[in-house]
């Protein structure tokens, strides 16, 4: 991605060091966050200095890599198992993050040093698969379309280029008009600061529509298709995703609007049955009852923007019935959200891989 003239990962290791834009200082503030040990990429998680399922799961990756760099002789094996216990319990509902500690932590058995190629290779594979949904999300999008879009799912969320947003940028490269509606996305407003900014650094035209705007824009016809991303997809179809997205399907559905969700299947988790067994974050009230922004100035400020005394329930995610899910955007193709287009989906890939092998 360009920001101004130059080219960024949203996440990437030099040396031992990983490194990310700081999305916490987004949109205000365009600066890089370090990370020397895997402990600050922990917290980085936690803090969501780095969010959205695919750059959480490569800043993990990298995590468990500087784990394994950073272990001492004595009691190596122990350090590296509680750490990948510290990693794995940042956050936990992204299948992304588990997919990548898995993969790091069994590459780390043969050295550090494989370690680290492992989450360079992962981080690599997020870039590759976005580019393909891209790829196939834009043959959804016919000129003129108007799309609406939920949170950040662009590629602040991913390594580069994004998912929901990936197609987007697709069909604009490709010289079609489109238009798209930003939910805000409170409470913490992933929409209004992060994929607005992504939006303006490509060039796309957008607005910014308060979460509760969206019904009636669906019910004036004014959306053609809506795209949102992915963080965890139950082998049945069933998704979690920002809170909001559940409703955002049921109004797709009422209004026969093309509902798509845009996903790797790194984010399908073939072990969990459906969306009831999908472990929601629950996040701290604060995000509901202040607003982080900047004054006239530009001087950084919180306000309270609730009766003081308030308290708030913060859950991040809903899960989203595969029953209102026209289909999955993935790097093989679009697929129906259910059982036997997955579990097809997981055969065929299963197959590539021991065919690769042989
Ligand atoms: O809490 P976040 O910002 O890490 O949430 C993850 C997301 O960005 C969204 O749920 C997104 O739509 C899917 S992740 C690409």
């Amino acid at each position: 991605m360009l920001v101004g003239e130059n080219a960024y990962q949203t996440v990437w290791m030099e040396g031992q060091v990983v490194k990310m834009i700081d999305q916490n200082a987004l949109p205000f503030e365009f600066r890089i966050h370090d990370c020397p040990t895997y402990w600050d990429s922990c917290m980085a998680i936690t803090d969501m200095t780095v969010r959205g399922a695919g750059a959480i799961g490569a800043a993990a990756a990298f995590a468990m890599a500087q784990a394994f760099l950073e272990a001492p002789e004595t009691d190596h094996m122990v350090f590296i198992d509680d750490a990948r216990d510290e990693i794995e319990g940042t956050r936990p509902t992204a299948r992304n993050l588990f997919y990548a500690v898995e993969k790091v932590y069994a590459a780390g058995q043969i050295s550090a040093e494989n370690a680290k190629i492992e989450a360079q290779r992962i981080a690599l594979q997020d870039i590759e698969d976005s580019r393909a949904i891209g790829k196939f999300g834009n043959k959804l999008i016919k000129n003129k379309a108007k799309i609406l879009t939920h949170c950040n799912a662009g590629w602040l969320a991913f390594v580069d280029y994004g998912t929901a947003l990936s197609p987007i940028y697709t069909a604009k490269k490709e010289g079609k008009e489109i238009f798209v509606y930003v939910d805000e996305t409170r409470p913490r407003s992933q929409g209004a600061r992060l994929t607005a900014w992504e939006l303006m650094q490509e060039g796309v035209p957008f607005t910014i529509i308060p979460d509760n705007a969206a019904a009636s824009l669906m019910q004036q016809g004014k959306v053609d298709l809506i795209i949102v991303g992915a963080d965890r997809i139950a082998r049945n179809g069933d998704v979690a995703n920002k809170i909001g997205t559940l409703g955002r399907a049921i109004l797709a559905h009422t209004f026969g609007i093309p509902f798509y969700v845009a996903a790797p299947t790194s984010t399908i988790d073939t072990a969990c049955k459906s969306g009831k067994e999908i472990v929601i974050e629950e996040r701290s009230q604060d995000e509901v009852l202040y607003q982080d922004g900047i004054d006239a100035n530009g001087n950084k400020v919180r306000v309270m923007v609730c009766a003081p005394g308030s308290t708030a329930y913060n859950p991040a995610f809903d899960v989203t019935p595969a029953r209102y899910i026209t289909g999955i955007i993935t790097e093989k193709g679009i697929i129906k959200a259910h059982h036997q287009s997955i579990t097809s989906l997981f055969n065929e890939i299963n197959h590539e891989r021991t065919e690769s092998l042989s």
